[in-house]
């Protein structure tokens, strides 16, 4: 469910159409509606605590749950903003996802720190501000967190990313879960490392941890993943470690394109509840790092067509927005759904069109073979499904500025992120004199 629908025959966000934003602040764009992400956040959020989200009102079973949102999904500091305002947490993966969070107002003690390669002054500025945990993803990191926590006189919470062997079945680039991965440790040798975490004099043991990938579109992986957890908490506070918190880490997958059906929020977080609810007696707090599932639908990527041109056998749509300003249908062969802003006659003809962007690669593209009705210059087309890992990922390669990032409430809008100028682009290059000496 979103917010980007076609009124008398223009594509509007929430109330205000595209064209209208694309007129003031230019094209491409990104523009996120803040009904659909809050919406999204909501229902999530309910389902997990147990409440049922078609009945508004009903109250959560389980108060123990921490929603902290993936911020690598999209940082803008108004997204983030407005999460917090909703209560939400953050998990981040760099000081600079964590600078932007606290920035926004996400409280601390519902941060999570992840990834696999933490350095010292992320791992120092996480302690000074008094996060809810550090992810640990191995031994050396362990060693490094406890010696930086020692230096600044401070306890570092800890948990580790367990990597339970499962398959998530997604694209091999965003799949973290299988032995081979690079991801977390490897869930039989945990015990092993909670002994060592414990022996250690500044670290102190409070949760554990899994991501086993994004946008999964099946449930039992999912649950598989969490019940090898759920077992290996059980066990490990037999052992006398005194675990609080259980993260089960981010995934659910979105519809991309008609026919697309990936678990709903409401049924995976249900499932999850129940799950939970079969090891009550452990009275973990349940925290989970959905960025996806919140922000995917949330946002369209706006852009204007350049021109068409035919070769002899394919029809190109040439767009002002490249592979910088969208990397997914480039990277993952992903697919958005492109929507022209003007409703095109139903009768339209539709043929197969390969929609590029100006850059200087054959792997410029956004869509490829798509069906598109005829498209005149000038005229604007959406990329759907961009809010998440959409302007997060962006880029300046051809020396191409950042685009604008705009947020939609009901009829009001704002830049949230102006577009780059030239000069942003050469900020903070030097020519050393000598460059230039023949
Ligand atoms: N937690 C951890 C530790 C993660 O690594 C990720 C995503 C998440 C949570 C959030 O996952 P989500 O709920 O968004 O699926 N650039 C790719 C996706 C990369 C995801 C990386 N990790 C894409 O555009 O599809």
């Amino acid at each position: 469910m979103d917010h980007f629908n076609y009124v008398d025959g223009q594509l509007c966000c929430e109330s205000v159409p595209l064209a209208r934003i694309v007129a003031d602040v230019g094209s491409p764009c990104y523009v996120y509606s803040y009904a659909t992400l809050r919406r999204h956040y909501e229902v999530f959020a309910a389902a997990l605590a147990g409440a049922d989200p078609a009945s508004a009102g009903t109250a959560p079973r389980r108060e123990r749950t921490l929603i902290c949102y993936s911020a690598k999904a999209n940082t803008n500091g108004a997204v983030l903003a407005a999460l917090a305002q909703l209560g939400c947490g953050a998990d981040v993966v760099s000081g600079g996802e964590l600078f932007r969070v606290l920035l926004a107002g996400i409280p601390p003690e519902r941060v999570v720190f992840s990834g696999v390669g933490k350095q010292e002054d992320e791992i120092s500025a996480a302690l000074k501000a008094g996060i809810l945990m550090f992810n640990v993803e191995s031994e050396a990191e362990l060693a490094l967190v406890d010696e930086v926590a020692g230096r600044l006189g401070r306890t570092a919470p800890i948990s580790f990313r367990v990597n339970p062997d499962v398959d998530a079945q997604t694209h091999p680039y965003i799949s973290t879960g299988l032995k081979e991965s690079k991801f977390g440790v490897p869930i039989d040798r945990a015990p092993e490392l909670y002994a060592r975490a414990r022996a250690l004099a500044n670290v102190e043991v409070r949760g554990i941890d899994c991501h086993i990938g994004s946008q999964l579109t099946r449930l039992e992986p999912m649950l598989d993943a969490v019940r090898a957890v759920l077992d290996m908490a059980r066990r490990l506070q037999a052992e006398g470690f005194a675990l609080t918190h259980l993260d089960i880490g981010g995934g659910l997958g979105i519809p991309y394109k008609d026919g697309d059906a990936p678990p709903a929020p409401a049924a995976y977080g249900k499932a999850v509840f129940e799950l939970f609810a079969e090891y009550e007696d452990l009275d973990l707090t349940l925290v989970c790092e959905p960025g996806r599932v919140i922000m995917g639908n949330a946002g369209v990527m706006v852009c204007r067509v350049l021109l068409e041109k035919q070769s002899r056998s394919k029809r190109f749509v040439v767009v002002d927005a490249a592979m910088n300003d969208l990397l997914r249908p480039s990277l993952y062969n992903a697919h958005h759904t492109l929507l022209p802003v003007i409703e095109p006659s139903a009768d339209a003809p539709r043929t197969p069109a390969d929609v590029v962007g100006p850059i200087c690669e054959s792997g410029d593209f956004l869509a490829k073979d798509r069906a598109l009705p005829p498209l005149a210059s000038g005229e604007l087309l959406v990329a759907r499904t961009a809010g998440a890992y959409g302007a997060s990922m962006s880029s300046n390669y051809n020396s191409r500025p950042r685009v604008a990032e705009v947020l939609v409430r009901d009829d009001r809008y704002a830049v949230v992120r102006k577009r780059e100028t030239y000069e942003d682009l050469v900020r903070g290059e030097t020519i050393p004199k000598w460059v230039r000496e023949r």
